[in-house]
């Protein structure tokens, strides 16, 4: 079976930095699959190039039978990967429900035309984004502050907020960059489970970037680890655990 999304030899030079070097990644259909490594790895920068934020100096990232580079993040969008952002980015001033619609916006398919004129159909479109996004919104347990400006969420859902909007846009990948960042411990249980409905009820491949070793542990299926830019180990969660340059990457060598 051929992978969903595959890189090939990912490089990408800041300068003199080698951030990510001839990285190749293979991920299939339906896989909850993690990306983990000490901070400064480059894993960020690998979602960077996944979705069209820097453009690899070498090397090809093919997704559902595209090639991705070269194209900027809202074709990638449009092709299906969907992200959320190590740094939160909301719109602070819009409400909760209003900030899940923009990532059904994005994906919208009424066109400039029907927008200015407010055809039907472009109410149509407003009403089902708007429906849409309510759903997701009740599905990451955020409904009841739908009308809230999202600046008043507590920080764990703001992050679940990110996720939603991330799903309005309707991926067949979602890639997660540190999602239980500054989420407390029960705040972190509730998010393993969300992560795991998105794969299994959505039918969403996932992606995810987590320093939570335990959430990594308990939720992925596949690990891949890299340090310095280099994938160091690749397997599943009990092999990565026992995995003598896993262990020292995170040791320090010790
Ligand atoms: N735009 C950029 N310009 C220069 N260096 C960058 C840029 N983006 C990332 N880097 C560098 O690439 C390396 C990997 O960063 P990053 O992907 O953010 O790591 P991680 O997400 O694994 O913590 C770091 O050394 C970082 O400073
Ligand atoms: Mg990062």
């Amino acid at each position: 079976m051929s992978a969903l999304l595959e890189t090939s030899d990912l490089t990408i030079r800041f300068g003199g930095l080698t951030a990510v070097d001839s990285f190749n990644l293979a991920i299939s259909e339906g896989e909850l699959f993690g990306l983990i490594g000490p901070n400064g790895a480059g894993k960020t920068t690998v979602f960077n190039m996944l979705t069209g934020v820097y453009l690899p100096t070498e090397g090809a990232v093919h997704f559902d039978g595209n090639l991705i580079n070269g194209k900027n993040p809202v074709q990638v969008a449009r092709l299906g990967i969907s992200r959320t952002f190590q740094n939160i980015r909301l719109f602070d001033e819009l409400s909760v429900l209003e900030n899940a619609m923009t990532g059904a916006h994005q994906h919208s398919k009424i066109n400039l035309f029907d927008s200015l004129l407010r055809t039907p159909r472009h109410y149509r479109e407003e009403k089902r984004q708007r429906d849409r996004a309510y759903e997701l919104l009740e599905f990451m347990g955020l409904e009841d502050r739908a009308g809230l400006p999202a600046k008043q969420l507590p920080y764990g859902h703001r992050r679940k907020l990110e996720i939603a909007r991330a799903l309005a846009t309707e991926p067949k990948l979602i890639c997660l960059d540190e999602p239980a960042a500054g989420m407390n411990s029960g705040e972190k249980v509730e998010l393993s489970q969300l992560i795991r409905k998105i794969r299994d009820e959505l039918e969403i491949t996932v992606l995810v970037i987590e320093h939570d070793m335990k959430l990594v542990m308990d939720i992925c299926e596949k690990i891949q680890v890299l340090d310095y830019g280099k994938t160091i180990a690749l397997g599943t969660p009990s092999e990565i655990q026992n995995d003598k340059q896993v262990i020292e990457a995170y040791l320090g060598g010790e």
